[in-house]
């Protein structure tokens, strides 16, 4: 058993997967501007080829400043190994579509709008069917809704926007009783608040565009996994091919520790393409380096709001984990000693009118569609990151026509709740 320490979360975000040694001394980790790599001589090439060789070849597949962010976020996730993506919508859709290629996937009905209306209009036509999960909590829903062909669980671990917690054990368990990895979206509550892998997901998923960067600067996503799951356990026949550029191996004989992520890359990013520019992975690693800092603080302004928001006349319903009223709270308290984050929800009672007077008379909040960034934002749910929607996939997703998220930044918490107050004195008149 290694004696060594494991280092804290706040030096991994720093220094995990990095060695200015293997990189000329270069204290940040340097962007590697490149398309390709030179593969020096066609004897290698032919190694690199056949996975004899593991070596950087396109950028499309593997880059060396992705990796050291691939490195990173797995070291902070506690996870075997991880893939970088163009953007978090590209890992929902290749981890859904990876593990469930030729089958069925049990997929939770609340959650973040783009991965619903891939449910309907993209993964069924890629082969992936969908049976809807209503409420990820609901074990015997999971039990009933499991099929001979099914091939995957798939959840979000704080759902956006209604901020619900998932049982992650319970549901694992009885994933991993049927043979099925359990994938989990970590996006809202980072590495940093909960680590899904240690709580028996198999793969999480994450959009590096929200808090993970933090600055709303760029797009990215990740894939993780924990290296464990048995893929040849009968459910998967995809992984049991066995492929001829592998020098016929299937690719859990090739990618032992890292099956799921290695068939992403070689299946899917090198496929499909949503290759992450060694820019924005840049941009990503400068953002980890502060992540506890910027969520723990955004986790605490958010409770402070919810707080507030739940005494306003105009609010029905506060949707925040941390609020002893939220169904999600006693698992909030089990998996998130840390806090829930910066996202939040609430239902504006008034009328449609009233709803767009209170938007535009924010002055503080910018109204726009990501979240997670350093500045705070709102958006109306049900109009925009949810519009595609039908009104009756609207309440399945668990929004009403006054919901509004709101994604709390790093700006002084009285200054948010001011221009809160304002809007709503305004908007009331
Ligand atoms: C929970 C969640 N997952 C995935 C995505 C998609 O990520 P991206 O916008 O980086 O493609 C989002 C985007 O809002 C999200 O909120």
């Amino acid at each position: 058993m290694s004696t060594e320490k494991k280092q804290g979360f706040s030096t991994q975000q720093i220094h995990a997967g990095y060695n200015p040694k293997e990189h000329n001394n270069a204290i940040q980790v340097p962007i590697y501007q490149t398309a390709a790599f030179d593969i020096t001589s066609p004897e290698r090439a032919e190694k690199i080829i056949h996975f004899e060789e593991i070596a950087y070849l396109y950028t499309r597949v593997g880059n060396p400043t992705n990796a050291v962010l691939e490195a990173r976020v797995a070291e902070l996730d506690g996870a075997a190994a991880a893939v970088s993506l163009a953007s978090g919508q590209a890992a929902v859709s290749y981890a859904i579509l990876n593990a469930g290629e030729g089958g069925r996937v049990i997929a939770a009905a609340k959650i973040y709008g783009g991965t619903y209306d891939g449910y309907r209009k993209a993964y069924p036509n890629l082969g992936v069917q969908i049976d809807l999960l209503h409420n990820v909590n609901d074990l015997d829903e999971i039990k009933s809704l499991i099929k001979p062909d099914t091939r995957a669980i798939y959840i979000e671990s704080i759902s956006n926007p209604t901020i619900d917690i998932a049982n992650i054990e319970a549901i694992a368990q009885v994933a991993h009783e049927n043979g099925l990895p359990l994938i989990v979206d970590n996006t809202l509550a980072t590495p940093y608040l909960f680590n899904p892998l240690k709580h028996g997901a198999d793969v999480v998923v994450y959009s590096a565009t929200k808090a993970l960067s933090g600055h709303g600067a760029i797009i990215g996503g990740l894939i993780l996994e924990s290296g464990k799951f048995n893929w040849l356990g009968g459910r998967h026949p995809h992984f049991e091919e066995e492929i001829f550029t592998f020098g016929n191996r299937n690719v859990v004989e090739t990618f032992s520790q890292f099956p799921f992520t290695g068939r992403v890359r070689t299946n899917y990013l090198a496929l499909l393409g949503a290759s992450l520019s060694p820019f924005n992975a840049f941009q990503i690693l400068q953002g980890i380096e502060t992540l506890n800092l910027r969520v723990k603080q955004e986790s605490e302004s958010a409770l402070k709001i919810a707080q507030w928001l739940e005494k306003q006349p105009k609010v029905s319903k506060v949707n925040y984990a941390a609020l002893p009223s939220s169904p999600s709270y006693a698992l909030a308290e089990k998996y998130f000693p840390k806090g829930v984050g910066g996202l939040l929800s609430f239902d504006h009672s008034g009328t449609q009118e009233e709803i767009y007077l209170f938007i535009n008379s924010l002055t503080l909040f910018s109204y726009h569609a990501n979240l997670g960034d350093n500045r705070s934002l709102v958006i109306n749910s049900p109009k925009t990151t949810h519009h595609e929607l039908t009104p009756e996939e609207l309440i399945e997703a668990g929004i009403n026509p006054g919901t509004i998220r709101i994604s709390i930044g790093l700006e002084e918490v009285e200054d948010l709740i001011a221009d809160l107050k304002q809007a709503f004195e305004t908007s009331n008149k």
